[in-house]
C-alpha cells in the first residue's frame, strides 16, 4: 500500500477541546464520541463513576474521588476517515490556567451548553479565551431530553452574552418527556426521538420542508413551533458562513442529549464538515516574527503542559507536546530551544484514554508525550532543523490565594522537595519564597489546587504537609533595584519568585494604596 504524503496525513488531524461549565456534560459526550471512535465499547455513562467504572479521561484518583476533571488529558481516535485528537480540559475554574495552556494547543473548540441553564459563568471565561485566538467554536445544546429554556432564548444568548453570531444546524422538536425529535436543517431531515437509539429514524424532508413519510410528529404542536422558529431563523437570522466558522465569528449549533446519544453523531458529522486541519502557528523564526506551516517538513513543537505520575505504577514525568510542523520519528534528534541543547526523543507516547501507546510516527496536529527527566518546562519549543525556531511564551495566572507549605515530618525533606519542584514544574501551584525566612509560600488561583497538591503530596510523594492557608492576596512584581527589606511588612510581605524576582503580597487593595502613598516611587506591576 503506498504510503499517505506528509501532508494528506496533516489535512486529516483534527485536534480540539470541550469546553463547558461543570456539570453541562462533557465527561458524557466525550464517552460517545469515544464510543464512535472505537475508542471504548460501552459508553459508561457518568453514572459509572459512582459505581467505579470511571470515564477513560478521568486519570487521577482525586478526580475519581471528586468526581471532576482536575488535569486535561488527550485522546486519539479515528472516525470518517480523520484522526482526532481530543484533549480534556478541566471544567472547575479553579484549574482554568491548565485549560487556558490547553486551548493554546488546539485548532479548535466545542463549547457544551446545558440547555436548561444557558450560558453559565466558566463557559463565558473559556469562551473568552477562545475567541482571543480566533479559532473556531462548534456548540452543543445539551440535555434536550430534559426541560430547556426555550431555544431562541438559547441562541439569543449566545449572540449577547458571548457576541458571536449563531447558526443552528438543527432545532429541538419538544423537549423533556415530550421531546420528539430533531428538525435537521443542515442534513434537510427530521430525526425521530426514542429512547432506544434502535427506535429512531431519519426521515428527509421536502421541498416543502416537510418530511417525504408520514410520521405522528407532524402533527404535534411542538412540530408547527420548531418548524415555524426554523423558518424564522430562515428568514431573518444569520446567513451560513464558513469563513466567519473558520475565523471564530459564527458557531454552528447542535441541539442534542448526551446522556441518551441523541444528536451526537449528527453533532460529530457535521463538526467534523467544517472543523480546521492544522493551522499555521506564529513564532519567531531566525528572530524575526514569522509563521510556521504544518506541512513544513522540519519537525516544530511546544510542550503545553508537564505532568508527573500519570500513572502511579511507574513513576514517570511527561511532557505533552503540540506538534506544529512535520514530522516526529521515533529516535529523532531535537534542538531545546530555551538551552540549545540537542535531546533525543527515544520515549514517547500517543494517546488513547487512558492507555498510552508508544508510537513511531506523529505528524502536525497531534499531541505527543515526552517522558522527561527535568529538562523540559512549560512554553519549551523544540524544533528539528538549522532555523532556531521559538512559539510565544505561555501565559501564566497571576496567583490571588496563598498559603504557607511545610513538611509535616522534618525527617522527610528530600521527599517534600522533590514533590514541591516537581508539581510546582506542572504548572499545579506556583513557588514563591519569603524573602527574610525562605520559606515555601503556595501560589493558586482557586483553593482546589492546593488541595490536589496536599492530595498529591502524600499519595505520590508520600509526604504529608502542613498547608497553612493566608487567604487572598493582591501579588505585584517590583524592580528589585527600588526595594529594601524594611518595606516588607505583615500587610505587604515580600517574596520572591521561581526565578528569584522580588513582588509583594498585598493584603487587600487598601494595603497596596497605603504602600504607594509611602513609597511613590516603587513600581508596582501585576504581571512579569
Ligand atoms: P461535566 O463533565 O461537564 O462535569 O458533566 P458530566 O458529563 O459529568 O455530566 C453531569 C451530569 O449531567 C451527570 O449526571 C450526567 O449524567 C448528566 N448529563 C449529561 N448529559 C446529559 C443529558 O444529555 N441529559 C441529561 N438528562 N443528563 C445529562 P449525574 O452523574 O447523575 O450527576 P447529577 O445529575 O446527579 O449531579
Amino acid at each position: 500500500m503506498k504510503k499517505p504524503s506528509l501532508s494528506s496525513s496533516i489535512n486529516k488531524r483534527r485536534t480540539f477541546a470541550i469546553i463547558s461549565h461543570p456539570d453541562a456534560g462533557k465527561t458524557t459526550i466525550t464517552e460517545n464520541l469515544l464510543l464512535f471512535g472505537g475508542v471504548v465499547h460501552q459508553a459508561g455513562s457518568v453514572k459509572a463513576r459512582k459505581t467505579g467504572h470511571y470515564a477513560k479521561s478521568d486519570w487521577m484518583p482525586i478526580e475519581k474521588k471528586r468526581g471532576i476533571s482536575v488535569t486535561s488529558s488527550v485522546m486519539q481516535f479515528d472516525y470518517g476517515g480523520k484522526r482526532i485528537n481530543l484533549l480534556d480540559t478541566p471544567g472547575h475554574q479553579d484549574f482554568s490556567e491548565d485549560t487556558y495552556r490547553t486551548l493554546m494547543a488546539v485548532d479548535s473548540a466545542v463549547m457544551v451548553i446545558d440547555s436548561a441553564k444557558g450560558i453559565e459563568a466558566q463557559t463565558k471565561k473559556l469562551f473568552k479565551i477562545c475567541s482571543m485566538r480566533g479559532i473556531p467554536i462548534f456548540t452543543f445544546m445539551n440535555k434536550i431530553d430534559r426541560d430547556t429554556r426555550d431555544p431562541m432564548d438559547l441562541i439569543g444568548q449566545l449572540e449577547d452574552v458571548l457576541g458571536i453570531e449563531a447558526y443552528p444546524m438543527n432545532w429541538p422538536i419538544g423537549s423533556g418527556r415530550i421531546l420528539q425529535g430533531l428538525y435537521d436543517r443542515y442534513n434537510h431531515r427530521l430525526t425521530t426521538y426514542a429512547n432506544k437509539a434502535k427506535d429512531r429514524t431519519y426521515i428527509p424532508l421536502g421541498k416543502n420542508g416537510d418530511p417525504i413519510k408520514p410520521t405522528p410528529i407532524t402533527k404535534t404542536g411542538m412540530y408547527k413551533e420548531a418548524k415555524d422558529s426554523m423558518q424564522l431563523i430562515n428568514e431573518a437570522g444569520n446567513q451560513f458562513s464558513e469563513d466567519k466558522i473558520l475565523h471564530g465569528k459564527q458557531t454552528p449549533v447542535f441541539f442534542g442529549s448526551a446522556l441518551k446519544d441523541f444528536g451526537v453523531k449528527t453533532f460529530l458529522d457535521g463538526y467534523l464538515d467544517f472543523a480546521p486541519k492544522p493551522e499555521p502557528h506564529e513564532a519567531m523564526i531566525n528572530s524575526h516574527k514569522s509563521e510556521v506551516i504544518p506541512t513544513n517538513p522540519q519537525f516544530t513543537g511546544f510542550v503545553f503542559k508537564i505532568q508527573a505520575n500519570l500513572n502511579p505504577h511507574h513513576r514517570d514525568r511527561i511532557a505533552f507536546v503540540r506538534i506544529c510542523s512535520g514530522k516526529f520519528v521515533k529516535g529523532m534528534t531535537v534542538t531545546l530551544q530555551r538551552t540549545q541543547r540537542q535531546m533525543r526523543l527515544n520515549n514517547v507516547t500517543e494517546f488513547i484514554a487512558n492507555t498510552r501507546e508508544n508510537i513511531n510516527l506523529a505528524v502536525a496536529g497531534d499531541i505527543i508525550g515526552l517522558y522527561d527527566t527535568g529538562n523540559l518546562q512549560i512554553g519549551d519549543t523544540i524544533y528539528t532543523g538549522k532555523k532556531d525556531v521559538k512559539f510565544p511564551k505561555l501565559p501564566q495566572f497571576t496567583p490571588e490565594l496563598f498559603a504557607r507549605v511545610s513538611a509535616k515530618n522534618v525527617m522527610k525533606q528530600k521527599t517534600f522537595y522533590k514533590g514541591i519542584h516537581q508539581l510546582v514544574q506542572e504548572g499545579a501551584v506556583q513557588l514563591f519564597r519569603d524573602s527574610s525566612t525562605h520559606a515555601y509560600i503556595l501560589g493558586a488561583v482557586g483553593d482546589l489546587q492546593f488541595q490536589v497538591f496536599q492530595f498529591r503530596m502524600k499519595n505520590e510523594y508520600h509526604s504529608d504537609i502542613n498547608l497553612q492557608r493566608m487567604g487572598h492576596k493582591t501579588a505585584r512584581w517590583v524592580d528589585p533595584k527600588q526595594i529594601n527589606p524594611r518595606m516588607s511588612s505583615s500587610r505587604n510581605l515580600l517574596v520572591k519568585d521561581q526565578k528569584g524576582k522580588p513582588l509583594f503580597l498585598f493584603d487587600n487593595d487598601f494595603a497596596m494604596r497605603w504602600f504607594q502613598n509611602k513609597y511613590p516611587d516603587v513600581k508596582l506591576t501585576s504581571k512579569l
